[in-house]
């Protein structure tokens, strides 16, 4: 009976008022391929095409901040080949951006500890960064090798050294300031943070960054993740009242 039901009339977003800042949990590419019989690691391959269409898609509206998850500090317990295949999929990602890059201009960038992957993904990650430094378009932060935890601990051993060395006054440290130690510094704090696949958690993603982000959950997995889900989002978005903690 289901599937003679029509689905609701898609919500219209005003891309007028866009948020500023959209971050996005790209999650359900292993359910994705286990329901069509095929190894986890297609799921990747669909994601990551999924990542793309989105991506154009944001840049063409006009977001000015896309953040995507695509590799948690945790991650690294998965089967090694599913970690290398996903290796894999983003050098082969980064280097048709590369390609792409002057024509698209988006600013790339990423969030994570970068030291512990290959010396040709972390080569490919700078230079995808440099090149696009001064393009004006949509700035895109990869979070790859990336937890808040881990984030956060680096911000307070970074801070530590600065005031041991002079820099910093240990009993002054402001929001600002602190923020200045993180990956995300100079990009301002997700206003909507949507996760698909039905998980409702945030494993680790942008734990001091969301502290008053509006946050979209669906069941759709990643890999279905379409324009008109990202029109869902936005629109539940701009039905929300804000109050940062005001009336
Ligand atoms: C997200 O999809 C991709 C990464 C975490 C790298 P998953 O691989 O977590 O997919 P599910 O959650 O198992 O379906
Ligand atoms: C979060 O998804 C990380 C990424 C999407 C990159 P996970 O699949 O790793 O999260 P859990 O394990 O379900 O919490
Ligand atoms: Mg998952």
């Amino acid at each position: 009976m289901a599937f003679f039901q029509k689905r609701a009339p898609l919500p219209k977003a005003d891309l007028q008022h866009l948020p500023r800042h959209i971050a996005i949990i790209m999650d359900g590419n292993g359910r994705w391929a286990k329901k069509r019989g095929l190894p986890r690691t297609a799921g990747h391959a669909a994601g990551a095409e999924t990542f793309r269409a989105i991506a154009t898609y944001c840049k063409e509206i006009g977001l000015e901040y896309l953040t995507v998850y695509a590799f948690s500090t945790e991650n690294w317990k998965r089967p090694a080949e599913e970690v290398s295949a996903i290796m894999g999929l983003l050098k082969k990602y980064l280097l048709e951006a590369i390609g792409q890059m002057e024509h698209d201009r988006v600013k790339m960038n990423f969030f994570g500890d970068l030291s512990v992957l290959s010396p040709e993904l972390r080569q490919l990650c700078q230079r995808t960064q440099e090149i696009s430094t001064h393009y004006d378009g949509c700035q895109v932060n990869i979070c790859l090798n990336y937890g808040g935890r881990d984030e956060l601990l680096r911000a307070a051993m970074a801070y530590a050294r600065d005031c041991v060395e002079g820099r910093a006054d240990p009993n002054h440290l402001t929001q600002d300031q602190f923020g200045t130690y993180l990956y995300s510094k100079g990009v301002p704090d997700p206003d909507l943070v949507i996760r698909p696949s039905g998980e409702l958690r945030l494993s680790n993603f942008l734990l001091w960054q969301s502290a008053y982000a509006e946050f979209y959950f669906t069941d759709v997995l990643w890999p279905d993740f379409s324009k008109e889900e990202l029109h869902r989002a936005i629109a539940a978005y701009q039905r929300r009242s804000r109050r940062f903690g005001g009336v």
